[in-house]
């Protein structure tokens, strides 16, 4: 009989009970492709009645310890999120000799090393699948399927609450915030939706993505993402009457000897795949120097779809699969300077009667050399789509927008998917 595998899980949210129901469902199958048998024994949430009604026959407890002290626990899973205290649980467990699961995007974006490092000094592994894109073997993409190429460039719509909120916007005229709800509903969006909404967590993603894909650190700098929290109905309306659609997209592209790194709302055209992924799945689009472009889709969020990641890694770890740890060739690959993006734009400009200056605005952007690709103008508002220029001549174009027009004047500006 081959040997049965005890787990503890620290965490009993939408993926964790989304982990215990897909193990229960499946496990003949699971068994028979790991072979052996996995038993979640011990389970650490903070509402343990809660929990019982849903789990009633695992160990239910709020002390991680329990999982951490216990020898007949050999993977931990953590399920948390948060840096506290899953840090400290995982370096614990991987210094009592356990492999680890982890979902945590914030965690490994921020304190990767430390752990991969700490994983490799103690010879355990750390698995990660969940953490990028909820269902979607992007990481096994990345090690495993691609481990040959030399990835190019990496474009991800990598949260499943902005899409859903942007996707939503795009079909009726629902409001950010009743679309925001109905993705908390459905179990889509973190703890704090600020993360999502902001842009934070598909930075997080985007961070390990990258240090897989270019050796970058695990090192996420909000200064390099943006949310879509300003993103208008009336964007939304002149992005369609432009042929695009906007997704929050996370980028990140190998340039001769940068990464660029970016996260912000884009106008994606509408005859491309990443403009008909809707509502909550997500894509990753990999280019790459031996396979060319390859396309990855699924449910980014969500119980199941998220559960599907966790116990991939679970049967990878049961069939003693060894991959090295993902450590980052820390200062290898410097970051692009911002200042030295281009990009075509998108930019609306709202005003009472600013209809009436659109000879001022093209005047400007033809001194800071902006060439227009197209032009409309209605009710108060004056929309262009730019041709490539780079970041600094455009925010120089937008400084003299400004002063030229004072404080009427709101301006809405997206970049434009190349
Ligand atoms: N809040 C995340 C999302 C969950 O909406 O994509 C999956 O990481």
């Amino acid at each position: 009989m081959p040997e049965k595998l005890y787990i503890g899980m620290a965490g009993f949210g939408t993926v964790g009970r989304g982990v215990y129901t897909v193990l229960k469902r499946n496990a003949e199958i699971i068994e028979r492709r790991s072979g052996h048998a996995l038993e979640i024994k011990t389970i650490v949430c903070r509402d343990i009645k809660k929990a019982h009604d849903f789990a009633n026959e695992a160990n239910i407890v709020n002390d991680l310890n329990a999982i951490i002290d216990d020898p007949e626990i050999s993977i931990a899973v953590e399920v948390m999120g948060g840096i506290k205290p899953a840090k400290s649980f995982i370096l614990n467990a991987i210094r009592n000799g356990k492999d680890v699961v982890t979902a945590n995007k914030a965690l490994l974006a921020t304190h990767g090393d430390e752990i991969f490092r700490e994983a490799q000094k103690h010879n355990r592994r750390v698995y990660f699948e969940a953490s990028v894109a909820g269902g979607i073997p992007i990481i096994k993409a990345l090690r495993e399927g691609l481990a040959a190429n030399q990835i190019f460039e990496i474009t991800g719509i990598l949260n499943g609450t902005c899409n859903y909120i942007l996707s939503s916007m795009h079909q009726s005229p629902v409001s950010f915030e009743d679309a925001l709800k109905e993705a908390q509903k459905l179990g889509y969006a973190e703890a704090d939706p600020t993360f999502d909404i902001e842009g934070l967590d598909t930075g997080h993603k985007l961070t390990i993505l990258s240090a897989l894909a270019f050796g970058t650190p695990y090192q996420f700098d909000s200064s390099r993402v943006c949310g879509i929290t300003s993103v208008s109905s009336t964007d939304v309306k002149y992005a369609q009457k432009f042929g695009f659609v906007i997704k929050l997209l996370a980028i990140a592209r190998k340039n001769k000897d940068n990464i660029s790194f970016s996260v912000s709302p884009t106008l994606v055209p509408e005859n491309t795949f990443l403009a008909h992924v809707n509502a909550a799945m997500n894509a990753v689009e990999i280019k790459s120097d031996a396979l060319g472009t390859s396309f990855y889709y699924g449910a980014g969020a969500g119980g199941e779809p998220t559960a599907s990641a966790v116990l991939a890694d679970l049967v990878d770890l049961a069939r003693g699969n060894q991959v090295s740890m993902p450590l980052s060739e820390a200062n290898s690959v410097a970051l692009m300077p911002i200042d030295a993006v281009n990009d075509k734009n998108y930019i609306r400009l709202h005003a009472p009667l600013i209809n009436e200056k659109a000879g001022l605005v093209e005047q400007i952007f033809k001194q800071f050399d902006i060439r227009i690709d197209k032009e409309m103008s209605e009710e108060n508002n004056l929309v262009f789509i730019t041709h490539e220029c780079s970041e600094n001549r455009f925010s120089s174009a937008l400084d003299r927008i400004r002063r030229s027009f004072g404080e009427t004047i709101a301006i809405h500006v997206m970049k434009i998917k190349k």
